[in-house]
């Protein structure tokens, strides 16, 4: 078969080549892209008379019917079209004829096409991403409400450390999704402009607009350099690495809700609908969804590094290497949209084992810090002595096999003499919660405010994109 770009080639090319060359098996992904850009830039070369408005009115029908065809999947994707977009336009002049087909491709290059194409790719999916992040926000700020008062661990180096509450746990997490998402609006707005016009790395010498096909695409402007535009894919970049923290995000909230759903644990109950069994042991209930998710992230940052190290050290403008940037990209978004959606519907459905929450703080003596930090206040005791004779009232309680916040007032007593009868209601786990009432802190206050804080940013930015157009 002639290829298009044939005219100087003496022999046709190897079918190795032909196969190794293509990328169609994955760029097909990009064919609403491909053919809105393609109307677009039709549609302006009509405007600008660089083309006749019937014949950009043609191209623009025969563009339809070959988007048609590919929805109703009536559409061949053939490999010695190596790309989607020689594959459209190739469909395209067998529609409409050679001779008007031929003129699209005026004042425009693969190069420019394959980065408005993967743009327009991205820019969607961050659009996606970012609205499902928002969902399970909400989900993890409804169940927050329902928890203000419910006390669990909280842990450093996964060892009881202080008590907290369950709601401010999983605000911390909400939190991170927060700062995903303002990082993808972030990535959007600086990535919102069409590289379209480019050309092949210089501009071109045609009488074009390339801010009507910035408008008629939605985009916010236009790129400002050519070779630029043509050459570089921090954009891609952008949406991996955005994704790479969320799924890091992710992860951990995962391996929690694993270690939680341990027999060990037992703080959560995974409901059966997202659980899975074993083939040969009859009472297991495996937390799989949350080991996948773990699990794909460590995918997700393959791709990420592998598009660094392809774009690493590659001269400008365009070069074939650039062609392996799509398929990481593809494998990235997919994932985390389909994780964080099955995540946000697994996590709707756990039910909070708050009994055994509860009895999980009365082993680590949590209360120590409180105990100690009294010494210093009431006492005037310097930190370090208050440390010490805090240590030796939990040797005490261990020795006795109880928790600090099991101790009499008697106890106390022989302990030290300044843990009089008022040094009592510091050891108590809940007062400990509350006292931190600190911005930020555990108390049901601060938490308060927390949410409040969380959904009057989900009310102002929930919408961004819809607003966006
Ligand atoms: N399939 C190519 C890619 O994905 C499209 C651009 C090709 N341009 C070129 N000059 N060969 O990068």
């Amino acid at each position: 078969m002639k290829k298009m770009w044939s005219g100087r080639f003496e022999s046709d090319s190897s079918k190795l080549l032909e196969e190794f060359n293509a990328s169609i098996g994955f760029d097909k992904n990009l064919y609403e892209q491909d053919i809105a850009g393609s109307k677009a830039h039709a549609k302006m070369l009509g405007v600008k008379g660089i083309i006749s408005k019937d014949d950009a009115d043609n191209i623009i029908t025969g563009l339809d019917v070959v988007l048609s065809e590919i929805k109703s999947k009536k559409y061949e994707f053939k490999t010695e079209d190596e790309d989607i977009h020689m594959s459209v336009e190739k469909r395209l002049s067998e529609i409409i004829g050679k001779e008007l087909g031929g003129r699209l491709h005026t004042a425009r290059s693969r190069n420019d096409q394959v980065a408005l194409d993967f743009r327009l790719y991205v820019l969607k999916q961050n659009r996606e991403i970012f609205t499902k992040i928002c969902d399970f926000i909400d989900t993890l700020v409804e169940i927050s409400k329902e928890h203000i008062d419910t006390l669990m661990p909280g842990y450093t180096h996964l060892q009881h450390a202080q008590p907290v509450s369950l709601a401010y746990h999983l605000m911390a997490y909400a939190f991170m999704f927060k700062r995903d998402c303002e990082r993808l609006i972030s990535s959007y707005e600086r990535n919102n402009l069409s590289p379209l016009g480019s050309a092949a790395l210089a501009g071109t010498p045609h009488r074009i607009d390339r801010e009507f096909v910035a408008r008629e695409l939605g985009f916010a402007g236009v790129t400002q350099n050519a070779m630029d535009s043509v050459s570089d894919r921090d954009f891609a970049l952008e949406i991996l690495f955005n994704i790479s923290v969320l799924m890091m995000h992710t992860s951990r909230l995962c391996e929690e809700l694993i270690l939680w759903s341990s027999q060990e644990f037992g703080f959560i109950t995974i409901s059966d609908t997202y659980s899975t069994g074993s083939s040969i042991m009859p009472q297991k209930k495996n937390p799989d969804v949350a080991e996948l998710i773990r699990g794909k992230t460590g995918r997700v940052n393959g791709n990420l590094i592998a598009l660094l190290t392809t774009m690493k050290g590659l001269p400008l403008a365009y070069n074939k290497d650039m062609q392996e940037d799509k398929e990481g990209v593809f494998d990235s978004a997919n994932t985390a949209l389909a994780s964080i959606v099955i995540l946000n519907e697994m996590t709707k459905e756990i039910k909070f084992n708050t009994k055994n929450m509860l009895n999980a703080t009365k082993k680590g003596h949590l209360s120590a810090t409180d105990l100690a930090d009294y010494l210093v206040r009431e006492k005037n005791i310097p930190f370090r002595i208050a440390h010490f004779i805090t240590g030796k009232a939990v040797a005490f309680a261990e020795n006795l096999n109880l928790d600090l916040s099991q101790l009499n007032a008697n106890q106390l007593k022989q302990i030290d003499e300044n843990l009089d009868e008022n040094a009592m209601k510091f050891l108590d786990l809940n007062a400990s919660k509350e006292a931190r009432s600190s911005l930020g802190g555990t108390a049901n206050e601060s938490v308060k405010l927390q949410i409040k804080q969380m959904n009057e940013w989900l009310e102002i930015t929930k919408g961004y994109f819809k607003k966006q157009g």
